[in-house]
């Protein structure tokens, strides 16, 4: 039987959508599925932990104008006929991050044109502005976006999600052992176990998709 191929480009600032892909990565490998990875790399990152409360509503108001950050050259690889494409990333201020944008102005056309490309998103809670961007621009360069976006969100109450990000952001978050108030509201920056289990389901049933199988 042909085997089939995924490829995935994704870019991830503080490894959360990394994490998520990992268990995706592995839900599709166990499955039969050949797996190609296109990590997007800045030239010029952002600082994480932000050093500075002013660094970091500059980048909230600069991803909120969609200005885009120079990234490095993709591989050769990327280019070819592919079952899927995944294009994953977190949400920045409503929109895809600076290096997806970059990524689809360069590449968009040669990478996603003539493929089915699959949204993976990671965010605290706001993707649908972000997805339904992203599916307009794919489909401006060729590519047919099939079925519904992969999601994950930050599965904490607020106001102590927002709290929690921005605390993160600047690189302040008490030890996790700590039992302290604030602990017991905000268990943790970013995506649980739970939803680790959710994104290693979600790769079966694509590979699954794929093989055509129940
Ligand atoms: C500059 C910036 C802007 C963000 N804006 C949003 C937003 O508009 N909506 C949202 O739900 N999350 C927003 N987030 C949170 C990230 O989407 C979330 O933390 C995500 O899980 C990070 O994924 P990553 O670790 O792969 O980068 C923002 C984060 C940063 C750094």
């Amino acid at each position: 039987m042909h085997k089939k191929q995924v490829l995935i480009v994704f870019y991830s600032f503080t490894r959360q959508t990394k994490l998520m892909l990992n268990k995706f990565i592995e839900g599709l490998e166990s499955e039969g599925i050949e797996v190609t990875m296109q990590r997007l790399v800045p030239v010029s990152p952002y600082d994480f932990p932000f050093k500075s409360y002013g660094g970091l509503i500059k980048a909230t108001i600069e991803t909120f104008f969609q200005i885009r950050s120079e990234i490095k050259p993709i591989d050769e690889k990327c280019y070819g006929n592919w079952d899927r494409v995944i294009i994953a990333g977190p949400t920045w201020s409503y929109h895809p991050s600076s290096p997806v944008l970059e990524f689809l102005d360069r590449y968009g056309r040669d990478v996603c044109g003539g493929q089915h490309v699959i949204p993976f998103i990671s965010c605290r809670a706001y993707w649908r502005v972000h997805n339904w961007g992203l599916r307009r621009r794919l489909k401006k360069c060729g590519a047919g976006v099939i079925g519904a976006p992969i999601v994950f969100t930050h599965l904490i109450r607020e106001p102590w999600r927002t709290i929690g990000l921005i605390m993160q952001m600047r690189g302040k978050m008490v030890r996790k052992e700590e039992n302290s108030w604030f602990r017991k509201r905000y268990p943790g920056y970013g995506h649980n176990r739970e939803q680790r289990t959710v994104a290693l389901e979600k790769g079966r049933q694509l590979a699954r998709e794929l093989f055509d199988r129940p």
